[in-house]
């Protein structure tokens, strides 16, 4: 398994504690940045860190800035991604059963390190459901692709 990793200044003290806690289970990873403090644009790091996954280049995506949002927002233009904001263990459980996400986003001034850490575990462990599931993601997809949808 391989997985992107990107954030922006906000966020990229808890990016680093990630780092090590991916190089302690021995998951492989690549740092999208950003690479200091300095103030930066988060759509760019979270384009960069999305776009690897919607490649094919990881298999998941874990991207981080201040709340998680504006980089969910970011994440989830790019084709092929499905991004979910994630403040709980129970979150980053069902959007991967569910709603088969390949990107988990967070905030650093929303969860504390050992709850990004476990909400990791969790999300990089949990299948896909599939099932009637398949179907909803489908029409995600169909959305993306700019399919009228109708009831
Ligand atoms: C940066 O100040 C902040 O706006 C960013 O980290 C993020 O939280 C945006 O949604």
């Amino acid at each position: 398994m391989k997985v992107s990793l990107g954030a922006d200044h906000g966020a990229f003290e808890l990016k680093e504690a990630i780092k090590v806690h991916l190089e302690e289970q021995g998951i492989e990873f690549v740092d999208y940045g950003c690479f200091s403090k300095e103030s930066v644009d988060y759509p760019k790091y979270a384009y960069l860190a999305a776009n690897a996954v919607a490649k094919g280049e990881c298999d998941f995506g874990i991207i981080c800035c201040t709340t998680g949002l504006g980089v969910s927002m970011a994440a989830n233009k790019v084709k092929g991604v499905r991004a979910a904001v994630c403040t709980n263990e129970m979150l980053a459980q069902m959007t991967r059963r569910h709603n088969n996400a390949n990107v988990i986003c967070m905030g650093q001034n929303v969860v504390s390190r050992e709850l990004a850490f476990r909400m990791i575990d969790i999300f990089l462990s949990t299948e896909f459901e599939g099932g009637r599931h398949q179907r909803r993601v489908d029409l995600l997809t169909d959305i993306e692709n700019g399919k009228e949808l109708s009831v």
